[in-house]
């Protein structure tokens, strides 16, 4: 007898993603297609099938709005995962370096809510990719102040479309191996990794799998919600150094 083949979670549905030619957009690209959804990977580039959209034109979400209700009718699903960082600390960051992580990382995902909510039947989703930046006083100031503004329009936004049965939902990435976190000093990721309970970084594929069952219906009443996937990073509120001091030494 064969076995009935087991429904995939993101069957019949139209995803958008940011961000999706590398890191961890790509890998929730393809977790998303494998759930079955159709997945629009966008990027700056059109490269490693992407479609070219940069999150900070009005023009470019205006142009796939149009082209999506052309060829879908309807878009179920939004991951805002493109985002930019900048390593200036509180007394050297400029205006307009502010300006810029800000264009990338909030009023890019104000657009694509803005453009694609009106093709968004009821039991949509749309992802935000937030940062443990957005939930301590991580260095760089002009990321900080956007993720923990990104926090702001996701709670904003999940308030606004819940009467409309469209789900807004927040994930909060720690140390995540990617090309992002390749550029920054080998002291940051030593420093991380001792700052994280799992003891060691993350990766996209451990990512991935918490965005697509944002996006699917098995997380049909969880909007407005922040979920950390950092391996504990942010949990102990700074604390970890304390415990790790005054920890008994034992066998093992
Ligand atoms: P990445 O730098 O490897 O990839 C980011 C992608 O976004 C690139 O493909 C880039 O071309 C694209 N992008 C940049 N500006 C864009 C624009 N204006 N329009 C369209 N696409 C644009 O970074 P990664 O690590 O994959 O980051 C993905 C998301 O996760 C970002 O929002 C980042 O802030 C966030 N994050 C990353 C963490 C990490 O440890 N890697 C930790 C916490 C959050």
């Amino acid at each position: 007898m064969n076995p009935v083949p087991h429904p995939r979670a993101l069957d019949g549905k139209v995803v958008v993603v940011t961000g999706a030619a590398r890191g961890q957009g790509a890998a929730e690209a393809a977790a998303l297609a494998r759930e079955g959804a159709q997945v629009i990977a966008t990027d700056l580039e059109p490269v490693g099938g992407c479609r070219r959209l940069d999150v900070t034109s009005e023009k470019d979400w205006a142009e796939l709005a149009a082209e999506l209700r052309e060829a879908y009718g309807h878009v179920h699903g939004l991951v805002n995962n493109a985002g930019i960082t900048w390593r200036a600390r509180v007394g050297e960051v400029r205006p307009d370096d502010m300006a810029r992580v800000h264009a990338v990382n909030v009023t890019g995902p104000l657009l694509g809510i803005q453009h694609l909510m009106p093709l968004m039947p009821p039991g949509s989703s749309i992802v935000n990719v937030g940062s443990s930046a957005a939930l301590t006083a991580h260095y760089p100031v002009a990321y900080t102040t956007s993720k923990w503004a990104l926090r702001g329009l996701s709670k904003t936004a999940a308030l606004e479309l819940g009467p409309r049965g469209i789900r807004v939902n927040t994930i909060h990435p720690g140390y995540i191996e990617t090309e992002m976190t390749a550029s920054a000093s080998p002291a940051f990721r030593e420093t991380n990794i001792r700052e994280t309970p799992l003891g060691r970084t993350g990766t996209v594929e451990e990512v991935a799998p918490l965005v697509v069952f944002l996006l699917s219906d098995r997380s049909s009443f969880i909007t407005g919600a922040e979920i950390p996937v950092d391996g504990g990073l942010t949990a102990h509120g700074g604390v970890k150094s304390v415990s790790d001091a005054l920890r008994p030494a034992g066998p093992g």
